[in-house]
């Protein structure tokens, strides 16, 4: 099919990796098998690697910047893959989408301004709001049979009770698409979400950064691209700030590289500001890495699309076959999988959570960490593995199940 190879069985132990080497001190048990955090358990394109073995060669790592050229090749990746065409000088680099969001809430808030977040959701949200005291509100996906939806009516509602009282409703953070539900937003989910904060006067933070893992017949809608295809947004793009990264889609998140996209000059000086103040500049590993990914990397990408697809059909068959107390939610994107484990009749999270680690023996993210009732009796699965893995754990979880019934 391709020469890439998805299917190895890498040893990351004992190479300071998260996922790995913190099994003991997370899970309270060093051989949990892990499929937790966001990273995959293969290696780089191929390509990628290459450079930077070159690079490494070299013996020579001062200080380095984004030139003109990565600018180009960013914006030939996000005009061939997305059909959005930037302005370079929109680009703003960063050294994770994590701190960046920090620093544009940072830019715009002001202390017990409110800021929206949908959970369940990728859990440095709740953290950022919190990092610039500014009140949370959670506007909760709602389900239905095991499809997740914005709940724009009680958006609303909640922007207007706040008002009432006084409070600046200054911004909500957008995961596009969505972590830990697997949503690809659908263009016409995203026009009614911008008419809204639009009317409403609310900044808009896209955390875009699994913009390329999106599953055949799914396509990602960058929010800049609706925006800018609008004259009725005209004015709101001002209030947009956009976050991406190759460091999913390529698995160089150890790497340390992102750019924000910030097409007020105002805002887009405003936020350089505050991020001089705290972020340092990008490893020229980093750099190498993304400039070799967009434009060298596609061929991996797709081969790597349709290997997690396959882990995705066959993740959703063996549990619907083998245990049927755990619904899968449809994921059209990223390499998380978000479980349903209501159905396993435990009485608490806690207790959910110790059954999957010591029982199993699988390390899966709880489904509290990203929101404490939407996330309940949940818990997220990262498939971004050998298929053999992804069986052994499934298998575990079987087994555990089985024996619990007993
Ligand atoms: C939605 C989302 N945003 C941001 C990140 C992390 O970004 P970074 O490592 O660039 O800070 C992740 C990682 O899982 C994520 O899922």
């Amino acid at each position: 099919m391709n020469s890439f190879n998805f299917s190895k069985l890498e040893n990351r132990q004992n190479t300071m990796s998260i996922k790995w080497d913190k099994r003991e001190a997370i899970f309270g048990n060093k051989d949990i098998l892990p499929l937790w955090v966001a990273d995959s358990d293969w290696q780089t394109a191929p390509l990628i690697k290459a450079e930077l073995i070159k690079r490494a060669q070299t013996g020579i790592f001062g200080y380095s910047f984004p030139n003109q050229s990565i600018k180009t090749t960013i914006y030939n990746w996000l005009k061939n893959r997305f059909d959005l065409e930037i302005e370079k000088e929109w680009l703003v680099f960063g050294t994770g989408v994590v701190p960046a969001i920090n620093f544009a809430l940072k830019t715009i808030t002001k202390a017990n301004e409110a800021v929206i977040i949908q959970p369940p959701v990728y859990r440095p949200f709740f953290e950022a709001v919190k990092n610039n005291n500014c009140q949370l509100i959670k506007n909760n996906l709602v389900k239905k049979n095991n499809y997740y939806q914005m709940d724009l009516v009680q958006l609303k509602k909640q922007i207007k009770a706040h008002k009432k009282k006084g409070i600046k409703v200054k911004a909500l953070i957008f995961c596009s698409p969505h972590n830990p539900v697997g949503r690809v937003w659908k263009k016409k989910e995203l026009l009614a979400l911008l008419r809204l904060l639009k009317k409403e006067d609310i900044y808009l933070l896209s955390d875009e950064i699994h913009a390329d893992l999106v599953y055949s017949n799914y396509q990602h809608q960058p929010l800049l691209k609706l925006l800018l295809a609008k004259a009725e947004f005209k004015e709101y793009r001002k209030k947009v700030i956009s976050f991406m990264s190759a460091s999913k889609t390529f698995n160089i998140a150890g790497l340390h590289t992102s750019y924000t996209l910030i097409e007020a000059k105002e805002l887009r000086k405003a936020y350089q500001k505050t991020k001089a103040g705290f972020a340092t500049s990008n490893s020229p590993f980093g750099l190498l890495a993304l400039k070799t990914a967009y434009n060298e990397g596609e061929k991996w990408l797709e081969a790597q699309l349709k290997y997690l697809e396959a882990n995705y059909r066959f993740l959703q068959k063996y549990i619907k076959e083998n245990i049927k107390e755990i619904k899968v939610s449809k994921a059209e994107g990223t390499y998380l999988v978000w479980l349903d484990c209501s159905q396993l009749g435990f009485t608490s999270d806690q207790k959910l959570i110790e059954f999957m680690n010591q029982k199993a023996g699988v390390g899966l993210n709880p489904g509290i960490w990203f929101g404490k009732e939407s996330g309940s009796m949940h818990l997220r699965l990262n498939l971004a593995c050998p298929q053999a893995r992804l069986k052994k754990a499934l298998t575990k979880i079987k087994k555990a199940v089985k024996n619990r019934s007993k």
